[in-house]
């Protein structure tokens, strides 16, 4: 067993964290390799029985349910802290992933893909809902019956088998990250060309990809919405550096802002967040970039801008709850649109908590900024407007006391020594 998977547990831990506001943030920091590319590359591992070697792993919530869920499987992990990790699935024995895993992270349903290729089947829980909406798996599902899987339902799972698995077209009926992770792992393994139109364009994505090319699968096209997969026999082992978090990377830049603070950040790929920092520069702060770093000055004071979620290279959902903790203090008026998730909005109850003045009709926030946030005991609900009320708690008056911080937890490695080394004034403590 690893260090990780013995902290398996520890991500559920009821800390709580406590912010004095007021302070601007300024220094440097850097960036964590982005959870959500590290997420398929682990799973990436149950395509091969030769080792893979991954580079950059955050050490997060989330990564250790998947390495929970891949130990559940078979998969052996090996790689202490900020080491390099290896993963081997030479000795799979079980095709399931169970409800209790499946229910605490809805990336769990990535093992679908790599299994049914590999093994010819696979049982997976269904996701059921989440804080952030209903999010089915239909379009993972309807894909996959076209490359020849059987699909059935029992019990609360989705039961999929294959011999082997069928080149095809598939059109996305709708633009889905992880389905098409899902759906470019299968076809590594599959016979023929598989080619998938409306796919997602996340770097996430791209970085995957690479990663099975450099495992021997031939992929063309990942970043664009047209991706061709040649399957082949089998893949092999590899090494791989996985890119550095752009949600991670949004974030500080808006605590820069929210505080109007001086930060650099570190380690980042400045062209995966173009569209924060057009929306940023929008508001009136200063933004600099290098090709591996992004300064954001501010002076406190921020206009609103209008926000419309999108697919990558749009404006990131995964950001809308960070840009409206900024919206709350702005001079004049924004509207925020979420078009993503239908239900992504958790945040403003507690940010109303704080002094905001937001009105929620459906999909669209109105945001009326206000001078200034007051500190007030409020809780996190999922990862982002976690993330949002620890922005708003920075810049607030007075103290914030934010429960549940295993949601930030889950994707945000070390944030408060982060914050910390930022001049932030935070403290974490155990709930009682
Ligand atoms: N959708 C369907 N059917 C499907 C799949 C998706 O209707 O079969 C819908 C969803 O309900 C949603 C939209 O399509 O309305 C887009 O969902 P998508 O499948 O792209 O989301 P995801 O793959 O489940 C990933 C990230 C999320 C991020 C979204 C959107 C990972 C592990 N998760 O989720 O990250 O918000 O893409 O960019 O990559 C986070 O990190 O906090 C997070 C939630």
């Amino acid at each position: 067993m690893t260090e990780l998977s013995l902290r398996h547990g520890e991500g559920w831990r009821m800390d709580k964290l406590i912010i004095r506001g007021g302070a601007p943030l300024r220094g440097q920091v850097e960036v964590s390799g982005a959870k959500n590319a590290a997420l398929p590359a682990m799973v990436a591992s149950l395509l091969t029985e030769e080792s893979i070697r991954l580079h950059r792993i955050p050490q997060l919530g989330d990564v250790r349910t998947i390495i929970g869920l891949l130990n559940h499987l078979g998969v052996s992990v090996e790689g202490r802290g900020q080491e390099p990790i290896s993963l081997r699935a030479d000795r799979i024995d079980r095709f399931e992933a169970p409800y209790q895993l499946v229910k605490t992270m809805r990336a769990s349903v990535l093992v679908l893909g790599p299994l049914l290729a590999r093994f010819g089947r696979a049982r997976v829980s269904l996701p059921g809902g989440c804080a952030i909406g209903t999010r089915p798996i239909n379009l993972h599902l309807a894909a996959l019956e076209k490359m020849g899987a059987t699909v059935s339902l029992d019990a609360g799972y989705v039961e999929a088998k294959a011999p082997r698995l069928k080149g095809a077209r598939i059109t996305f009926e709708g633009q889905t990250v992880t389905g098409t992770e899902n759906l470019m792992m299968a076809a590594t393994l599959a016979d023929g060309v598989t080619v998938l139109e409306n796919a997602a364009c996340e770097p996430e994505v791209t970085d995957l990809a690479a990663l099975l090319n450099r495992m021997g699968a031939r992929i063309e096209g990942a970043g664009t919405p047209t991706i061709s997969i040649e399957g082949a026999s089998h893949l092999h082992g590899a090494e791989h550096e996985v890119i550095p978090d752009r949600i991670e990377t949004g974030t500080f830049m808006v605590a820069a802002a929210i505080t109007g603070g001086d930060v650099t950040i570190n380690r980042c790929l400045p062209y995966h967040l173009e569209a924060v920092t057009e929306k940023l520069r929008e508001t009136g702060v200063l933004v600099e970039e290098t090709d591996c770093s992004i300064r954001v000055l501010g002076d406190g004071h921020v206009r609103g801008v209008n926000i419309r979620t999108h697919p990558y290279p749009g404006f990131a959902t995964d950001m809308q709850a960070q840009m409206m903790a900024l919206m709350s203090i702005a001079q004049g008026s924004s509207v925020i649109t979420e078009t993503v998730f239908e239900n992504r909005f958790m945040h403003v109850n507690e940010l109303l908590r704080m002094g905001a003045d937001i009105k929620v009709v459906g999909t669209t926030a109105f945001v009326h900024g206000v001078p200034t946030l007051s500190g007030a005991p409020v809780m996190a609900t999922d990862l982002r407007a976690s993330a949002s009320l620890v922005l708003a708690g920075l810049a607030a008056q007075g103290i914030t006391t934010i429960s549940r911080v295993y949601h930030l937890d889950r994707g945000y490695e070390s944030i408060e020594q982060k914050l910390l080394g930022l001049g932030a004034s935070i403290e974490r403590v155990a709930e009682h």
